[in-house]
């Protein structure tokens, strides 16, 4: 890798008509996260010098995305064609000096390795002036196409489809529209551009032939998949989560049905974490060595300690923390709480702002009542303590260490430490009572 510095160009200056949203083409979710900034992810491991984020309409939404990661942004207003875009960064890149990488907002999952890999070509062998990512889509379509000298990696110049001929149109190597580019020739050669083409365009294509010094090399057809449409949104997602999920496996967890299992970008697993199918990640989830998650699980914001279990049909919203061989089980949903080591809350509960001590076992159909409509508080379970079936915990509330609290208790106020407390209607018998019912009923119906 050369020493010359980096600036990125991403162009999302596109309408993005067949979206058909009010949120900007490059800001729907990929995994979760905007597709820009799974882009501007792998941009960054090139330790880029500047990155410009050029935009036009809905430049709003994109500048409040992009702050965070610290991008420009460059403003086209009119959508005057490809290399019109970039030469509204000139201001952006001025006094830069070094390589230009020119991305696309909607080709989201292009790897940092090939980044470099361009970068790298550039600064290689005869140090073109120009490098193009190109590949072999199934169908070339409307992709423009690439005309290579034979016999070598030299790319004289690129045909956009509109105007090229049949014996172009043939040409299976097409542009996937990324491109690197000498700092020093860019603006000059931008200059050069003309707009005297079929679709009245200023192509930044043409700047391969204008330098007369560009090269080509190739990428995998998924890797450079663009978004143009909702259809193409779901696929580009269902490759990204394919290249997650055999990445899960090789890193050591054991995904049963792979295909059904989903990944949000940030999804971080142990070793010999076991996931059954259908489970599905939302953000900033992190599950620990050896946890299993049982299947038709969701799981979001949550931290799953080394060798808890979680599910079947088990919910766990942010701020879920499990320690270690905690156990959730079905039906069961945790929010914003602290399970201890080894707790078990196994059936049909809610425990919302609270901490569970370790080994304390929560029965089946506890609900924390956390929230008055107004405020939340918070609901302590001590180390030990049993609390017994549908009972309904009143917070703000503490139910001390070792504490039992009897089946069907309203607890309203604190429990000390190994205590019981029943909140619960005293039961009475009447002996013989339910007979002398009978009788008497059935009694009254024959006589009608
Ligand atoms: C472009 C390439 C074509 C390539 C194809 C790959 C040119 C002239 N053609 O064609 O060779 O095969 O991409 O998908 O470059 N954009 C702007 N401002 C504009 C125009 C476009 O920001 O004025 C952005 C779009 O948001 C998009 C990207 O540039 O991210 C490509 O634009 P698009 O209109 O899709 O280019 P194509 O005509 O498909
Ligand atoms: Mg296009």
């Amino acid at each position: 890798m050369s020493s010359r510095k980096t600036a990125v160009v991403v162009l999302a200056a596109g309408k993005g008509t067949r979206m058909k949203s009010d949120l900007h083409k490059v800001l729907h979710p990929i995994a979760g996260r905007p597709m820009l900034l799974h882009l501007l992810a792998a941009a960054e491991t090139l330790s880029p010098e500047r990155t410009v984020v050029v935009t036009g309409a809905g430049r709003e939404q994109v500048e409040t995305a992009v702050a965070p990661v610290g991008a420009k942004i460059a403003v086209q207003n009119e959508q005057l064609g490809t290399g019109h875009a970039v030469m509204q960064a000139r201001e952006a890149l001025a006094g830069f000096a070094g390589d230009v990488l020119i991305l696309y907002g909607d080709v989201p999952l292009v790897r940092a390795e090939t980044m470099r890999a361009m970068i790298a070509r550039l600064n290689a062998g005869d140090a073109p002036a120009v490098v193009v990512l190109g590949f072999r889509p199934a169908d070339p379509g409307a992709y423009g196409r690439l005309i290579v000298a034979p016999g070598s990696d030299r790319l004289e110049r690129i045909v956009e489809f509109k105007d090229a001929d049949p014996e172009e149109r043939a040409v299976t190597l097409c542009n996937s529209g990324l491109m690197a580019v000498r700092g020093e020739a860019l603006f000059a050669l931008l200059d050069r551009l003309r707009n005297d083409n079929a679709a009245g365009e200023y192509y930044l294509t043409d700047v391969v032939e204008l330098s007369g010094a560009a090269a080509v090399i190739e990428a995998d057809a998924d890797e450079v998949a663009g978004v143009n449409s909702r259809g193409e949104l779901a696929g580009v997602e269902a490759a990204w989560q394919r290249a997650r999920r055999a990445q899960a496996m090789a890193d050591g967890a054991t995904l049963i049905a792979p295909e059904t299992v989903w990944f949000a970008h940030d999804t971080v697993l142990g070793r010999d974490v076991t996931i059954q199918p259908n489970v599905v990640f939302g953000p900033g989830v992190t599950v620990a060595d050896g946890a299993t998650i049982h299947a038709f699980s969701h799981l979001e914001g949550a931290s799953v300690g080394a060798g808890a279990e979680v599910g079947p049909y088990a919910r766990l919203r942010p701020g879920a923390t499990l320690a270690e061989r905690a156990k959730i089980g079905n039906f069961v949903e945790i929010k914003k709480a602290e399970v201890g080591v080894g707790a078990k809350v196994n059936h049909l509960t809610y425990i919302g702002d609270a901490e569970i001590g370790a080994g304390a076992n929560i029965g089946a159909g506890t609900i924390t009542c956390n929230y008055d409509g107004f405020f939340k508080y918070r609901t302590k379970i001590g180390v030990g303590a049993f609390v017994g079936s549908n009972s309904a915990l009143v917070a703000p509330v503490t139910i001390g260490d070792g504490a039992i609290v009897g089946a069907g208790s309203v607890v309203v106020r604190d429990v000390t430490a190994d205590s019981l407390a029943l909140a619960r209607g005293r039961q009475e018998e009447r002996g013989g009572w339910a007979k002398r019912f009978r009788d008497a009923m059935t009694a009254k119906k024959k006589g009608q």
